[in-house]
């Protein structure tokens, strides 16, 4: 196995231009650096029943903090509207986040107008809690998979990251009942902090390791202002290949398409595989083609961006679908974003950036 370890944490470089990883097609909306617009992530709400300590910590909750408003949230009509004129631009892949989406009231009646759109693959990124209740309604929306968030097998571990005391085996339960109802492959998330639930990898590898569930091991980032993110807590993925290797032989295999964000990696024993996500060491940048678009009908080009285009402000005064396809576009092709590629452990903590709670992992 190759080790491939770079960590990029210096000062910020002169950019070097990217090379285009993507082809992009005849006709297709591509960005500054050759990039097409093939995924939307749509943030549904901004409401979450975990206290993740990476994503949501307790401290934000101070006397300030205010959730979105109800009538500041996209309604469903305004995000299928804004979905379609995506699709127009070549989306192929829509994915819901939020916060928890599984929190946002009826969104099944959601998902039944998104599974509606022409040629596009609608996915949904939960923590789980709310799986067992909902997994077979969510199916019969036209959900097509689930990607659930489990940091720990441990339930110490697992509960003081969820900070709610959120027991392992509810999750669990939930996977189960999206696998049974037809939800999978499904994919399970794990971000991994150093000196946090390192200690975890391999029990998480060995659990889920001969199912069909493929576990994706993430290199913990300093998204957000508020996670008081630290480069010391990065454990890179070569480090948890390397650990899952020595207990479970692993052999690289191909992306399923250009510009998977997960490195993909196969059981030699037949067991399945896992993925590795190394947004830290390991950038992707050059063949991100994901917009997002935030609870309140904000479009962001990039995870790490300070500030979103506001759509919603032109959806609801009277803008036509002409001239928000053609905003869409412009801010689309006006993109250079590359935050990853360029963070450094001085531009890490340097502005203010948007939490991934509100934007959508
Ligand atoms: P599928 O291929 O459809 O399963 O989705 P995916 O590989 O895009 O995975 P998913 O959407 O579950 O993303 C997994 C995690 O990767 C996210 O929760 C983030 O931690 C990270 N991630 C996803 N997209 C980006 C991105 O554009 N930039 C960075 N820096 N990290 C990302
Ligand atoms: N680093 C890496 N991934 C994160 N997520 C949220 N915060 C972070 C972070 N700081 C992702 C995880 C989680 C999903 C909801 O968002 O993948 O499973
Ligand atoms: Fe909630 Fe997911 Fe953030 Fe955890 S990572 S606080 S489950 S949105
Ligand atoms: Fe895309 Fe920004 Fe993530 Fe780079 S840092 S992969 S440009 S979202």
């Amino acid at each position: 196995m190759t080790e491939r370890i770079i960590i990029p944490l210096k000062n910020a470089q002169p950019a070097p231009q990217i090379p285009a990883l993507i082809t992009p097609a005849t006709g297709s909306l591509t960005d500054a650096h050759g990039r097409r617009v093939h995924d939307l992530r749509i943030s549904v709400t901004d409401r979450c029943n975990f206290r993740c300590t990476y994503c949501m910590p307790k401290s934000i909750f101070n006397a300030d903090y205010q959730f979105l408003a109800r009538e500041q949230l996209l309604s469903f009509e305004e995000i299928v509207r804004l979905a379609r004129l995506f699709v127009d631009h070549g989306v192929r892949k829509i994915r819901l986040t939020g916060g928890e989406p599984l929190l946002r009231r009826n969104i099944e009646a959601l998902i039944e107008q998104l599974a509606a759109l022409p040629d596009v693959e609608l996915t949904l990124t939960t923590n789980g809690s709310l799986l067992a209740r909902k997994a077979r309604a969510l199916k019969a929306a036209g959900l097509q998979r689930v990607t659930v968030s489990l940091d720990a097998l441990d339930e110490q571990i697992f509960r003081s990251m969820n900070d709610v005391g959120y027991p392992v085996s509810r999750v669990l339960e939930g996977i189960d009942a999206a696998a049974a109802a037809g939800l999978g492959p499904i994919k399970i998330n794990m971000v991994v902090k150093r000196g946090t639930n390192d200690g975890n990898i391999v029990a998480m590898a060995r659990h889920f390791h001969g199912s069909a569930h493929i576990v994706r091991f993430i290199e913990y980032m300093d998204v957000g202002s508020s996670n008081g993110w630290k480069l010391e807590e990065v454990l890179p993925s070569s480090e948890v290949v390397r650990r899952i290797d020595a207990e479970l032989p692993l052999a690289a295999i191909d992306p399923n398409y250009a510009g998977e964000v997960a490195e993909r990696w196969r059981y030699r024993d037949g067991g399945g595989e896992i993925g590795v996500i190394s947004s830290v060491t390991q950038p992707f940048c050059s063949g991100c083609t994901r917009a997002r678009l935030s609870t309140d009908g904000k479009l962001y080009t990039c995870l790490f961006a300070g500030n979103g285009h506001d759509l919603k402000s032109l959806l609801r005064t009277g803008a036509s679908d002409a001239e928000l396809s053609s905003v869409i576009g412009a801010i689309w092709r006006a993109r250079g974003d590359r935050y990853s590629e360029l963070r450094s452990a001085e531009t890490a903590g340097l502005r203010a950036k948007v939490e991934m709670s509100y934007i959508g992992g």
